[in-house]
């Protein structure tokens, strides 16, 4: 089978690197890809940007792609799935109605209260004074977050009044363009984070490894929100007891929902959990896999995963089930300085070429440049590792990262490092 995988970030490499192991695979296309697919073996970069429907279109047709993989959310909320469904090419991702779970907060949020799972207290709003209003009226800590998609980077936790109606005032003020026109605001949620994604066709879903992002930019979960700034699988505070709650209470219900409202979810399906002392709550729902919880997750799965998304492609998920790594895996991103406001791009990366068998680098943000690799993007390198503990796998992964070089490259030194375990 030819295999395309749309996109160019590291979640994009770690499932292209997985693609390309599969016996089933005649070939792996990834558009456009980086620097880091265009160095693997059996792995094809192909000139096309993710959002450019019409040109991967033309690919999956020229090229007789057997099943295209969509990596991130723009082009399935701008509807990639139903344009190529009508073409009579397979793609998997959810349709564009039903990647509105993503597309928007307040769908989401609206979707959530109506089918009873478990999520914040919330009201969504257009203009600043009614804001302004509802934030007097409710003292305390506050999530300010722009209904639209922006990148991981359109949600502000605000402890004080002050702050949530700087970002409310920001956002409805076109901070993020036209995402920001409407926003949401929550009861802040105390308690561990950690990530589920599944792998659904309606109400079948098989379900990956749990995980575990850093979404802010710097040490003890402070600075910026961002993609992700490292993971780790599994999720220090999900034991077996609390993934079946998880499943029964939150991925089951949100599976059938889809259904009452006459989607057919087919497609990665990611619920960022807060675990609170009133059991898991959905924080935000995501219709792909997570960047970057792929490249622990892809380092644990066994399973051939061009077999698996076949499977889901075809109606067959039912029958299968995944094989997985008992070790954990951590991943450290390495991002651009300035990240994630202004990431300075265009620098040299020194250091790739060492071969180190327990760690893999997998590329984000680069590009080749006259033969030498260098970083095209805020989020560079995303340097993951097995290892017999968490704490090895640690080990692993920082001490490849001492080897490589980016001038002014910023990481966090505590991934897989909280008081982890611990919910409340
Ligand atoms: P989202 O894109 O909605 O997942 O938000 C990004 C990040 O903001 C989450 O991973 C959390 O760290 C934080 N966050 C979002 N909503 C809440 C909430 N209601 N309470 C506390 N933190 C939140
Ligand atoms: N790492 C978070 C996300 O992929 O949305």
């Amino acid at each position: 089978m030819k295999i395309l995988i749309v996109g160019s970030g590291g979640r994009e490499h770690a499932l292209a690197w997985k693609a390309a192991q599969s016996p089933l695979a005649s070939e792996v296309l990834v558009a456009p890809g980086n620097a880091g697919t265009a160095r693997e073996p059996r792995i094809r970069n192909i000139p096309v940007e993710a959002t450019d429907i019409d040109g991967l279109i033309a690919v999956a047709q020229d090229l007789r792609v057997d099943l295209t993989i969509v990596g991130p959310e723009a082009p399935l909320v701008a509807g990639i799935v139903d344009r190529f469904a009508k073409l009579g090419l397979a793609c998997l991702g959810p349709t564009a109605a039903a990647a509105r779970l993503e597309g928007s907060k307040s769908f989401a949020k609206e979707f959530l209260a109506r089918h009873r799972i478990p999520t914040a207290r919330h009201e969504t709003f257009t203009d600043v004074a009614a804001a302004a209003r509802y934030l007097k009226d409710h003292p305390g800590a506050h999530v300010v977050k722009a209904d639209g998609l922006a990148s991981g980077k359109g949600v502000v936790v605000a402890e004080e009044e002050k702050t949530a109606l700087e970002a409310a005032t920001s956002m409805l003020n076109g901070e993020f363009g036209d995402a920001g026109r409407r926003i949401v605001i929550e009861e802040r949620l105390i308690g561990v984070e950690a990530s589920f994604i599944v792998l659904a066709d309606g109400l079948d879903y098989v379900a990956f490894p749990t995980s575990e992002d850093h979404k802010r930019r710097d040490d003890g979960d402070r600075g910026p929100n961002t993609g992700g700034m490292g993971a780790f699988s599994p999720a220090s505070a999900v034991d077996a007891p609390l993934e079946a709650v998880i499943r029964a209470h939150i991925i089951e219900p949100t599976l059938r929902g889809l259904k009452d409202d006459g989607h057919h979810y087919r497609g990665f399906l990611y619920a960022g959990l807060m675990l609170t002392a009133d059991g898991p709550k959905v924080l935000e729902f995501n219709c792909r896999f997570g960047d970057p919880e792929t490249q622990p997750i892809m380092m644990r799965l066994r399973s051939d995963l061009v077999a698996l998304t076949h499977a889901a492609a075809t109606g067959q998920l039912g029958k299968v089930a995944l094989e997985i790594d008992p070790r954990p895996a951590l991943c450290v991103v390495l991002a651009a300085p300035g990240y994630p406001a202004a990431p300075r791009t265009g620098d040299p990366i020194g250091g790739l070429d060492a071969t180190d068998p327990e760690c893999r680098v997998f590329h984000a943000g680069t590009r080749d440049k006259d033969g030498q690799v260098v970083s095209s993007g805020g989020r560079v390198l995303g340097i993951t590792s097995l290892g017999a503990t968490l704490e090895e796998a640690r080990e692993h992964v920082y001490r490849r990262l001492q080897g490589i070089t980016l001038d002014g490259a910023l990481y966090r030194r505590d991934i897989g490092r909280r008081p982890y375990g611990v919910r409340p």
